[in-house]
């Protein structure tokens, strides 16, 4: 169900699920910035169309992982304030989610005023696995509106009150940015131009095993960088010194290989990898073969930081040859400047290439935006890294689930 489902909103008080779960920074005087506003910015088409309809908004939205109880550094002030920047019109902030003073203020809105409520997960009840406290937390909020709008596609792969139990409770439809990315993401798992590759990334293999099990199955090319490789290397049998290892993964990614080989689906490894001393922006590092990595200066002790030049070179030439692009998590630690340049090369392969490219991942998002790419440089720059992956997967997600 979209927005125009609702019916005529104006006057109305409409709930909006966003995922405004934003990164952010605390300097030495403990200001709070937001090191990457995408997910807002991603929000403002339906808040927009929501004003335009007369509709009085009440946004409400997690930020970080708060353990069910009120806490200042998972608080989404920072967030109104660079909200009503982006909307260009006044974003009303109250500190509590549920309670008098978040009715009184839900009851002062205007036709067209936005206002947005406290960190949902500072109540227990939002994320908790008990039907009975997670509908009685929506029963609350549902308390606070007239309809609800769910756009945080970000957080559909949650069973939780905002997500689900809430869409149960009012008269409810998918927001535009819901709507968006489930476009695109069903263009990718139905009619994906071929070749079709994959760019995987990211700290943990375990994270990932669903995704890569289902997409075996699925496209022409599987790319793998990031931390995750070096499960990928050990499983070949590779010693790869400090870098970060799961060994109890190790079977199942050898399943994965041969599955590939027996498919006929080309698994690309890097070739050489940037090894370091330590785990440090300035540490010592050198470039050495993938197969070699304790090869380097610092033996075993060394730790691959970043996919080699070699690697990323290959996995541009990959990614131009493809018609379709999913990449899904950083090729290293591309926060530090010396372990960057494969996330950037596979950045700028995407950009350049004339396939369909998709980045899904906050954490992806966040790393091509903070290498100093532009948004519309990409096909599409989902908001979503656990949903857009889950969704690739294939698993029924509860908030899309509830709107069915
Ligand atoms: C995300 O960052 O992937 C979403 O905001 C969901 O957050 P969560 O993993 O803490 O549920």
């Amino acid at each position: 169900r979209t927005l125009d489902s609702l019916g005529p909103l104006g006057s109305k008080t409409v709930i909006v699920r966003c995922d405004l779960n934003v990164p952010l920074a605390t300097d030495e005087n403990g200001a709070k910035s937001i090191t990457d506003d995408g997910r807002i910015r991603a929000s403002l088409t339906t808040i927009r169309e929501l004003r335009e309809a007369g509709a009085r908004i009440v946004l409400i939205s997690h930020l970080g992982r708060p353990e069910g109880a009120p806490d200042e550094r998972f608080s989404l002030r920072p967030v109104a304030a660079r909200m009503a920047e982006l909307l260009g019109a006044p974003v009303g902030f109250v500190d509590e989610t549920v309670g008098e003073a978040a009715a009184a203020a839900v009851a002062a809105l205007s036709d067209g005023d936005v206002l947005l409520l406290e960190n949902l997960r500072f109540n227990p009840g939002e994320t908790s696995k008990d039907d009975a406290a997670r509908g009685a937390f929506a029963a609350q909020l549902a308390a606070l509106g007239d309809a609800f709008v769910s756009d945080g596609f970000g957080v559909v792969h949650r069973k939780q009150a905002s997500v689900y139990d809430l869409a149960k409770l009012l008269p409810s439809a998918a927001g535009r940015l819901v709507a968006a990315e489930l476009e695109v993401l069903e263009r990718l798992t139905e009619k994906a131009d071929r070749p079709y590759a994959v760019v995987l990334g990211g700290s943990k293999v375990s994270d990932k095993l669903g995704v890569i099990a289902h997409l075996i199955e699925r496209v022409d090319t599987l790319l793998v960088g990031g931390g995750m490789v070096f499960t990928f290397l050990a499983a070949q049998g590779h010693a790869v010194g400090a870098s970060l290892l799961e060994e109890d993964q190790l079977d199942t990614v050898r399943g994965y290989l041969e599955q590939a080989v027996s498919r006929g689906v080309r698994i690309v490894l890097p070739t050489d990898i940037v090894v370091a001393e330590s785990f440090a922006a300035d540490a010592a590092h050198e470039v050495v073969p993938a197969d070699a990595i304790e090869s380097s200066s610092f033996g075993a002790a060394g730790l691959g930081l970043d996919i080699g030049p070699d690697s990323a070179a290959a996995f541009a030439a990959a990614i131009n040859d493809s018609a379709t692009v999913f990449w899904n998590g950083p090729m290293g630690v591309f926060e530090m400047a010396a372990f960057a340049e494969g996330t950037r090369t596979v950045a700028q392969a995407l950009t350049d290439t004339e396939g369909f490219t998709v980045v899904g991942g906050g954490d992806s998002a966040a790393a091509v935006r903070a290498l100093g790419f532009a948004d519309d440089a990409f096909g599409h720059i989902s908001t979503g890294g656990g949903a857009s992956l889950e969704f690739l997967e294939g698993k029924s997600l509860p908030g899309l689930e509830v709107l069915a």
